[in-house]
C-alpha cells in the first residue's frame, strides 16, 4: 500500500516533469534586391564603394550574430533565446544602425500553415508575400523534445537597394506556442501569438566615410554565408542541435 503510495507520487512527479516547458528559436534569414558585390573587391572596397555594401551589410550581420553567440546553424535551438536578444540589440546600436521602428502586432493563428501564412502576411508592413511565406517555412514540423512548447520565430531580412541611401534591416519575430503529439508531430494551437517588428535603418555613407574602422572590426562575409550562419537546420534530431550549450562553436 506505501509502495503503491510512493510509486504513485514518483510517477506524479514524472509527469509534471515531462510536462517541463521551454522555449526554442527557429531561425531564417533572407536577402531582397540585387547583390551587386564585385567579386575582386577587397575588405576595405566592400564597405568604401556602395556597390559592394550588400557585403558590407551581411558581415556587420554575420559579426554582430557571432559576437552574440546567435548562430542557429551550430548552437542548440534551445539556447538561442537571450542570444537572439543581445544580438537585436547590438545590430541596433552599431555605428550607422538606427532603430526607424518597433512595434508589436498580435496575430490570431487557428492552426494551419497557410493560415498562418497569411495573418502573418497581413500583418506585415513591407515584402508581405515574401515575409509571409518565409515565417511560415519556419515552423518546426517534428519537434523531437515534447518539453519544447513555446517558440521564437526568427527571421532577419536584409533589404539593400542599388540606389538608394539607405538600406534597411528587418528583426521580425513571431513568438507562439506548438505542441507536439506522441510521435513528435508539431501542432499549432489556436491562439493570440505577437509579431515583434524592428526595422534598422542603415546610413550607407557612414560606412563609406569609416571603411578605414570597419575593416579593422568585421570580417567579411558573403550574404550567402550569413544567411546559412542565421538558419536553423531543418532536422533537429542530431544531437548537435539538442546538446548542451557547453558545446557551443564559433564559426
Ligand atoms: C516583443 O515585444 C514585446 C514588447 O516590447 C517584448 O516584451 C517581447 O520580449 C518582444 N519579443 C521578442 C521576441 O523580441
Ligand atoms: C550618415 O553618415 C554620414 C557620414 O558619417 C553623416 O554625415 C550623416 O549625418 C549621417 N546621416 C544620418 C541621418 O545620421
Amino acid at each position: 500500500m506505501l509502495l503503491a503510495k510512493s510509486l504513485l507520487l514518483l510517477c506524479s512527479a514524472v509527469a509534471v516533469m515531462a510536462r517541463q516547458s521551454s522555449a526554442a528559436v527557429a531561425s531564417g534569414a533572407i536577402f531582397v534586391g540585387v547583390d551587386t558585390t564585385k567579386p575582386d573587391a577587397t575588405p576595405l572596397d566592400i564597405f568604401k564603394d556602395p556597390i559592394n555594401h550588400a557585403t558590407a551589410i551581411s558581415s556587420i550581420v554575420a559579426f554582430s550574430a557571432r559576437k552574440n553567440g546567435f548562430t542557429p546553424s551550430v548552437v542548440p535551438a534551445k539556447s538561442l533565446v537571450g542570444p537572439m536578444g543581445n544580438f537585436m540589440k547590438h545590430l541596433a546600436s552599431f555605428p550607422g544602425f538606427f532603430l526607424e521602428m518597433n512595434e508589436q502586432r498580435p496575430v490570431h493563428l487557428t492552426g494551419s500553415l497557410i493560415q498562418l501564412e497569411r495573418a502573418v502576411r497581413e500583418a506585415s508592413l513591407h515584402h508581405k508575400a515574401l515575409i509571409g511565406r518565409s515565417m511560415r517555412d519556419l515552423v518546426p514540423g517534428y519537434i523531437p523534445d515534447e518539453t519544447i512548447d513555446h517558440w521564437v520565430l526568427s527571421l532577419v531580412v536584409m533589404d539593400v537597394p542599388s540606389d538608394s541611401a539607405y538600406a534597411r534591416l528587418f528583426l521580425i519575430y513571431l513568438t507562439m506556442d506548438i505542441k507536439t503529439d506522441e510521435a513528435g508531430t508539431a501542432i499549432i494551437p489556436e491562439q493570440r501569438a505577437m509579431v515583434n517588428w524592428s526595422i534598422l535603418r542603415v546610413n550607407r555613407s557612414f560606412l563609406t566615410a569609416y571603411a578605414d574602422s570597419m575593416v579593422d572590426i568585421v570580417p567579411i562575409t558573403k550574404v550567402r554565408d550569413t544567411i546559412d550562419l542565421l538558419t536553423s537546420p531543418k532536422d533537429i534530431t542530431g544531437e548537435n542541435i539538442f546538446a548542451a550549450p557547453a558545446c557551443r562553436t564559433m564559426l
